[in-house]
């Protein structure tokens, strides 16, 4: 079992004008379980929209998803919330913490959310996580009181919160200086060890490299 597969995955955007665009055209690929992938491309490329696909966020327009052994192409938005809880942690572009919880409730929702072990349990992994990402000591902020790249590793920590097998990072060093473009990835690379099979994606080839596979996307094709 593979740990995605994309087979001739097409997504057409609509406006509710009725304007179409085509984001992604026909790509196949597939990932194998513990590895570490990055997605290369160019600004509107297509990368938010094969993370989107892969979390389940988005269904392809045509064309096939397959994550951890699910299809997700059929599958309503209820059941691939509910299939995403324990399957897949998500690291957004833009971070979406839950800005009215603090940094500690933000890492302990998806655990609660997945019915992941007891109170304490979930306190010490919370716990052991925002060591791992070296924020701890600021469990009690909010996200609003965090730079940019504290709220990238409070995200990373609540996207190994709950466990999943699966790891997907869209463009998680945008905006950050270079010593923490590095420190975010190296997080990646210690999930991967951890055995979560890893895909990030950027428009930096040198972070790229970084990964054990690049798949290169170009207006919604692979190159
Ligand atoms: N909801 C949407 N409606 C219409 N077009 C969209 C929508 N989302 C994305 N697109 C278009 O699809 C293309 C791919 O977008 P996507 O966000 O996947 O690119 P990207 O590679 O993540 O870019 P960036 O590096 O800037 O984040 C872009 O041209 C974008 O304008
Ligand atoms: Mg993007």
């Amino acid at each position: 079992m593979k740990a995605i597969r994309f087979i001739n995955v097409w997504k057409i955007y609509r406006s509710p004008g009725g304007a179409e665009y085509t984001a992604l055209r026909g790509i196949t690929f597939e990932i194998e379980k513990g590895d570490l992938v990055s997605l290369l491309g160019p600004s509107g490329s297509g990368k938010t929209t094969v993370i989107y696909l892969a979390g389940g966020i988005e269904l392809p327009t045509k064309g096939r998803v397959e994550v951890n052994g699910t299809d997700l192409t059929g599958m309503s938005e209820a059941a691939r919330a509910k299939w995403r809880r324990r399957n897949v942690g998500i690291v957004f572009q833009f971070y979406h913490l839950v800005p009215t919880l603090t940094v500690l409730e933000n890492v302990l929702l998806p655990m609660e959310l997945a019915k992941w072990g007891d109170r304490e349990e979930r306190l010490e992994r919370a716990k052991m996580l925002l060591e791992l990402v070296g924020m701890w000591d600021k469990r009690e902020k909010y996200p609003s009181q965090l730079s940019g790249g504290e709220q990238q590793r409070v995200a990373i920590a609540r996207a190994l919160a709950a466990n999943p097998p699966i790891i997907l990072a869209d463009e998680p060093t945008a905006s950050l200086d270079t010593e923490n473009k590095l420190k975010i990835i190296s997080l990646l690379v210690e999930a991967n060890k951890l055995g979560k099979t890893v895909m990030y994606s950027t428009h930096d080839p040198s972070l790229a490299s970084r990964a054990r596979r690049i798949i290169k996307i170009r207006d919604g094709v692979l190159e």
